[in-house]
C-alpha cells in the first residue's frame, strides 16, 4: 500500500519523508491557500523534495480551460499528476490528458458510480473522500470497498486513492480492503505510530535502565 501525504506544507513533507512514509503527495486548493504561497511555486518545491506522484488540482470548471491549466501544471515537473474534480467537463479533460500521457487524479468522488465513470474516462487514480461522507452520517469506507470490487470485476487499472482521511482506523480498514493508496494528513501518520502500551513500555524500560545506572 502506498502512502501519500495530504499537505502543501514542505516541512511536514520533509518530516514524513525522513520516516519513510511518503510515496507521493496530494494537495488541493484549500491546502495551497492555507500555505499562503504561490500555487506553482509550492508544487515545484514539493516536486523537488519527492520523486513520487504529486497531485496538483485545476481550478477551472470548463474542460478546455481545465485542459490548458492541467498542461501548464504538468510542465512544472515530470511527477505532477493533474487533479480534476468529478464532473462532466472534468471527464472530458481526463480523457484528453490520458490521450496525451498526462496522469490524472479524479477528486471529490462520493459514490461508486462516480468512480466507475472516472475509470472509464481513463483516470490514473480516483479519490473517494471517506471523511466527508462520515461527516454526513454515511459510512465512507463502504464506498471504498465497493469501488475496489468494481474495479477488480472489470480489471480497471485506475488506482484507488483513499482521501479525506481523518483517523488511523481509516488507514487500517483501507489496507484490509486492499486500497492501492491512502493520502494521509501528517497528524494522522503520527497518531498511527502510537499505542499506549508502547509508550508505557518505553517509559518502563527507561526507568529500569536509569535505576540500574544509579546502583
Ligand atoms: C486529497 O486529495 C483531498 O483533497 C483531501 O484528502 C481532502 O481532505 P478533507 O476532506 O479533510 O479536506
Amino acid at each position: 500500500m502506498k502512502f501519500f501525504i495530504d499537505t502543501a506544507e514542505i516541512e511536514e513533507i520533509r518530516q514524513a519523508n525522513m520516516r519513510g512514509w511518503v510515496d507521493g503527495v496530494t494537495t488541493n486548493p484549500s491546502l495551497i491557500a492555507k500555505s499562503g504561497k504561490d500555487f506553482h511555486t509550492v508544487i515545484k518545491e514539493i516536486c523537488k523534495e519527492i520523486s513520487g506522484p504529486v497531485s496538483a488540482e485545476v481550478i477551472s470548471l470548463q474542460h478546455e480551460e481545465m485542459f490548458r491549466e492541467g498542461k501548464e501544471l504538468a510542465k512544472l515537473a515530470s511527477n505532477v499528476v493533474v487533479k480534476v474534480p468529478m464532473c462532466e467537463d472534468g471527464m472530458i479533460a481526463v480523457k484528453k490528458f490520458t490521450a496525451e500521457g498526462i496522469k490524472t487524479n479524479v477528486t471529490l468522488v462520493f459514490s461508486p458510480m462516480q468512480a466507475l465513470l472516472a475509470a472509464k474516462a481513463g483516470a490514473t487514480m480516483v479519490s473517494p473522500f471517506v471523511g466527508r461522507l462520515d461527516d454526513i452520517g454515511v459510512e465512507g469506507m463502504t464506498m471504498v470497498d465497493q469501488v475496489i470490487q468494481m474495479y477488480q470485476n472489470y480489471d480497471f487499472q485506475t488506482e484507488v486513492l483513499v482521501a479525506s482521511v481523518r483517523s488511523p482506523m481509516h488507514i487500517q480498514i483501507a489496507a484490509e480492503m486492499g486500497a492501492d493508496i491512502a493520502t494521509i494528513p501528517f497528524k494522522v501518520m503520527q497518531q498511527m505510530t502510537h499505542h499506549p502500551l508502547t509508550d508505557k513500555g518505553i517509559k518502563m524500560f527507561m526507568d529500569d535502565w536509569n535505576k540500574a545506572q544509579k546502583k
